[in-house]
């Protein structure tokens, strides 16, 4: 794995968006996957600044969310989706059917995420996806003791998140919260992987991401077996590894 190291807030957002910006550069009908969360937002801000400053085409270019809350409204300011819409994906002038999202309420979401990973293939496969490293290791909503193997589905929150969107949502107890999620195995499809991370909070899991042993229990240490994967992190995150 390869791991940049950055200086300072502006230098991790700046190395990130570049991978998108280069990526599409590369490749005009790019399919490239994103996070979500307080290590991505400035990231995909940087991307929408360099796109009005310096437009380059991005309409045949297909985004996507690599998860997403279910169980509450689409417009809920924590929805992956109304992230991602605010963040980069209405400044650069997206359209609905070039983003691509899982829904955040259904009927039949087995249905759902197998029409979007058929979807994703039908668009040439996934070029590029940007992970966010969540504090217990996981990607997506892949928590620790997730398969390797698992697909695009329904799986649990953590629960500092599920605490923070009942707060905020009103959602009571006894109304179901989850996030759908690709699996780990559409994870290690992506032709290329910049996993991102920021802060002292991560350093513990970033160690063991990319130092320990690659387990289930460490949903992440997968990346270390991924033919195309970088890792940027800021110096804090990076600061326990040897
Ligand atoms: C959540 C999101 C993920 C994100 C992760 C890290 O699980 N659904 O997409 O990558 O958290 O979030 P943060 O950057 O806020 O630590």
């Amino acid at each position: 794995m390869k791991i940049t190291i950055t200086e300072n807030e502006k230098a991790f957002a700046n190395a990130a968006a570049w991978r998108i910006i280069g990526q599409i550069l590369r490749k005009q009908r790019s399919v490239i996957g994103l996070s979500t969360g307080r290590t991505t937002g400035e990231l995909h801000r940087t991307v929408a600044k360099i796109h009005k400053k310096y437009p380059f085409d991005v309409s045949e270019v297909t985004f996507f969310g690599q998860d997403e809350v279910v169980g509450v409204q689409r417009e809920y300011f924590g929805s992956c989706w109304k992230m991602l819409k605010t963040e980069l994906i209405d400044d650069i002038g997206t359209d609905d059917g070039h983003f691509l999202m899982l829904p955040v309420k259904s009927d039949d979401y087995s249905k759902d995420c197998k029409e979007f990973i058929e979807e994703l293939e039908s668009r040439g496969g996934i070029d590029l996806l940007i992970i966010g490293i969540g504090e217990n290791g996981h990607i997506g909503f892949n928590q620790p003791g997730s398969a390797f193997g698992s697909g695009c589905r329904v799986s649990v929150m953590y629960p500092e998140l599920e605490a923070r969107i009942r707060r905020e949502t009103g959602t009571p107890d006894n109304v179901e919260l989850g996030g759908v999620t690709l699996g780990l195995k559409d994870v290690m499809t992506a032709r290329k992987i910049v996993a991102v991370a920021k802060g002292t909070t991560k350093a513990e899991i970033v160690k063991r991401i990319v130092e320990g042993p690659v387990s289930e229990e460490v949903p992440a240490s997968v990346l270390q077996l991924h033919p195309d994967c970088e890792f940027i992190l800021d110096k804090d995150a990076a600061s326990k590894l040897d």
